[in-house]
């Protein structure tokens, strides 16, 4: 028998990716785990083995995998028409646009379509400056904005710089961390101090007046690090005297990933000027948008700008697809109920292991960050790598994350009910407690 047919099919696609794919294409897992196909909240690896998929792609998978109602509507309109280009208008990219204007807080109407949501934020980072006529943006400190180079510059987290910053218009605020408050303050005597310094930030780090300020309404690759509720309304007023345009990057916490609400800012009742969405837009299917006022929209040239696939039909089908099926299974309503239900068990786990030292998120999207000691706060990024092959080994799959890779970051599809989460959490126990 020659040695290509000896060896599974999971070892040949791990042997390819390892050839033939940049090893920054980093996979989760000591041995990659390559997935052969989902449903639902489930995924399936070459045996036919079946995960509890905790991460859904990367919070992206919000109506679950391969839903019905999306795979038909990307059927449908692969059958129909696939691809023109921006220059023609399709039914499919100006029903999405209108029902983003629909769904979108305030009066958010034009949408600008890339694939991606490095370039949803490119564009907005572009049209603040364009529209406020200033250059500087500001960002955050444990943010992560995409891998352009622009994003990567907007990005607050050395492992993902690769580059010094090739934008030097941007400046980086204090991240709004209450667990490791980087004033050393505890909330809520701190006086949102994180929010309150971005005036000093702006007077000495600015010229003073500036284009924009773009922040993740929950910092999704920092680690899920929740904002305290006052931080936006201080932090934009802030921002706002000094000319500066609000973008908030809902790429993750978009759809209602939070709970409640289609974005994550709407929980603060601060209007964004801006918002960039990609992810859970259409489900999967490779599309970004960026959502603004007409007048900022029409400050938006008179130089040309285009995206050959931006909105293009399939990803738009899937993408209105996906909306609906949001809004007719009540997943706003379910990321709430769910998702307390969630954050219960994970801090019923809190009492039980001492290498949790915090537990924190909003709706679908929490996050358990790992300490080696709960006074010292010391990170545990060894800990949260053995927990990924322990979850993997009891059919779990969850995300990693934070600064010091110590946080697991749990995200699963909107439509995950209480006893699916029950079980992933029995397997979550159980991988804590072999650790100890
Ligand atoms: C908050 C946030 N913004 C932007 C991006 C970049 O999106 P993409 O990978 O689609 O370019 C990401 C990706 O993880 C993200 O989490």
């Amino acid at each position: 028998m020659s040695e290509s047919i000896e060896k599974s099919q999971a070892e040949r696609i791990n042997e390819k990716h390892k050839r033939h794919i940049f090893d920054a294409v980093f996979n989760y897992y000591e041995t990659p785990l390559p997935l052969q196909r989902g449903r639902g909240v489930h995924l399936y690896d070459f045996d036919g083995r079946e995960y509890l998929d905790f991460f859904a792609g990367i919070v992206t998978v919000n109506v679950g995998h391969c839903h019905p109602k999306v795979t038909a509507a990307i059927q449908e309109q692969a059958a129909t028409l696939t691809h023109v280009s921006t220059l023609y208008p399709t039914a499919p990219i100006v029903e999405l646009a209108e029902k983003l204007a629909e769904i979108t807080p305030g009066d958010l109407n034009q949408t600008f379509f890339t694939t991606s949501g490095t370039e949803a934020n490119e564009t907005a980072i572009l049209l603040a400056q364009l529209a406020t006529g200033a250059q500087t943006i500001v960002a955050l400190r444990h943010g992560y904005s995409g891998r352009s180079a622009v994003a990567r510059s907007l990005s607050g987290q050395a492992p993902w710089k690769m580059q010094p910053n090739q934008i030097a218009s941007i400046v980086h605020a204090p991240a709004p961390y209450c667990y490791r408050c980087p004033f050393k303050l505890t909330y809520p005597e701190c006086g949102i101090a994180c929010a309150e310094d971005l005036e000093e930030l702006i007077v000495t780090s600015t010229p003073g007046v500036i284009a924009g300020f773009l922040a993740e309404t929950i910092l999704g690759a920092g680690g899920f690090i929740v904002p305290p509720p006052e931080y936006f309304p201080i932090a934009v007023d802030i921002i706002r005297r000094h000319g500066g345009l609000f973008i908030a990057d809902e790429v993750q916490t978009g759809f209602g990933r939070t709970g409640g609400v289609w974005f994550g800012i709407e929980h603060s009742g601060v209007e964004p000027d801006i918002i960039t969405m990609a992810k859970g837009i259409g489900n999967g299917a490779p599309l970004g948008a960026t959502v603004t006022r007409d007048e900022l929209a029409d400050e938006f040239g008179p130089g040309l700008s285009i995206s050959t696939f931006g909105g293009n039909p399939l990803s738009s089908a899937a993408a209105i697809a996906s909306i609906s099926v949001i809004e007719e299974e009540g997943l706003l309503e379910n990321a709430t109920q769910a998702g307390a239900h969630l954050r219960q068990r994970l801090e019923e786990m809190k009492e039980r292991f001492e290498v949790i030292g915090d537990v924190r998120g909003m709706g679908l999207m929490q996050a358990i960050e790992l300490v080696k000691d709960r006074d010292t706060k010391e990170p545990a990024p060894d800990v949260a790598l053995q927990m990924m092959e322990e979850t993997k080994a009891r059919g779990l799959l969850v995300g990693k994350g934070g600064l010091y890779g110590n946080v697991i970051r749990i995200g699963p599809p909107l439509n995950i009910t209480t006893d699916q989460i029950d079980t992933g959490i029995e397997a979550l126990v159980a991988s804590f407690a072999a650790l100890e």
